[in-house]
């Protein structure tokens, strides 16, 4: 994004917005106000960390990350788009499509009067996304730093033919100790276990992990809750516009093969992503809109 117009609305943020590291290169925003603290990517529009004052991040991101165009970020809030999981194509693409390997631009900074901040950010088509996907696009996200961390992603078909989407806010929360947390929200509810063959399960337990777990869950609509007693804390994972739950921790030996996942990161890291996927994925109509959105917040 042009730089001068940048500059112009961090101007208008009365000093709650900033500029971080390199900032022509790879901007990336400091948001500070009343309530929290956050850092935002530029590119994908990622939000890196969010810590409300005098708590712990609830966000993890991983220390060898990369930060570089076109590579995705690994921690934060990734937006997966348009499709969930490998590429159908053949030869495939990238995985979680390609909205979290492109620059965003910031289109507005809002100080709202309850002293949480919002910021838009949107992408649209381009020639180079239309070689990776063929259809006209717009995609605002709305961040709201207050109390609580929210992301709104819209999405919206901008084409003259019919799209089919599958989608997610990949949120990566950090935790004390993997094998020390449960989840609570998804007990009785079907799943497809990607690690057993597409298995389709359900447990009337409250999750816990021992191994690598790759979890898609259907037709959950209702917020989640990690507790994580060794903090202790607990973290509520809320969501509109999604009927699937993907819960993700990649466990030793995933992890220690991905370059940029630091080593024993696994134990301090869970996804909860509110996604669009399987018999969930969305189909816009020209010119129709769909909005996926989560809200991540620490309760006591
Ligand atoms: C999760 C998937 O959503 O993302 C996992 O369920 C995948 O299968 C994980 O490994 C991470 O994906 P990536 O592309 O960011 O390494």
């Amino acid at each position: 994004m042009n730089m001068p117009a940048l500059s112009a609305l961090l101007a208008n943020s009365a000093g709650r917005v900033m500029l971080l590291g390199d900032a022509a290169a790879y901007p990336i925003l400091l948001v500070e106000n009343s309530h929290a603290r956050a850092r935002i990517a530029l590119h994908g529009a990622q939000v890196l960390s969010f810590q409300v004052h005098g708590e712990q991040d609830l966000l993890w991101t991983s220390e060898s990350a990369v930060y570089r165009e076109g590579a995705a970020i690994r921690g934060g809030i990734p937006i997966c788009w348009p499709w969930f999981g490998p590429s159908l194509q053949m030869p495939p693409l990238q995985a979680h499509g390609f909205a979290r390997n492109h620059f965003w631009s910031l289109a507005s900074v809002l100080e709202q009067s309850d002293g949480s901040s919002v910021l838009n950010f949107s992408l649209t088509d381009t020639a180079q996304t239309r070689q990776l996907w063929p259809h006209g696009f717009i995609l605002s996200l709305a961040v709201v730093v207050g109390r609580n961390l929210s992301v709104s992603l819209t999405m919206t078909n901008t084409d003259s033919l019919p799209v089919q989407i599958t989608a997610a806010l990949h949120t990566y929360l950090r935790v004390s100790e993997i094998s020390r947390i449960a989840i609570r929200g998804l007990e009785n509810t079907r799943y497809i276990d990607t690690l057993a063959a597409n298995a389709v399960l359900s447990s009337p337990e409250a999750i816990t992990f021992a191994a690598e777990t790759d979890r898609i869950y259907f037709d959950c609509e209702d917020e989640v809750v990690i507790d994580d007693p060794l903090w202790p804390r607990k973290i509520k994972v809320a969501k509109t516009g999604s009927r699937t739950t993907v819960v993700w921790n990649p466990w030793v030996e995933k992890s220690s093969k991905m370059a940029d996942f630091d080593r024993g990161g696994y134990q301090n890291m869970v996804c909860v992503e509110a996604t669009n996927a399987a018999d969930d994925s969305i189909a816009l109509a020209p010119g129709e809109s769909h909005c996926l959105a989560t809200t991540v917040s620490s309760i006591s």
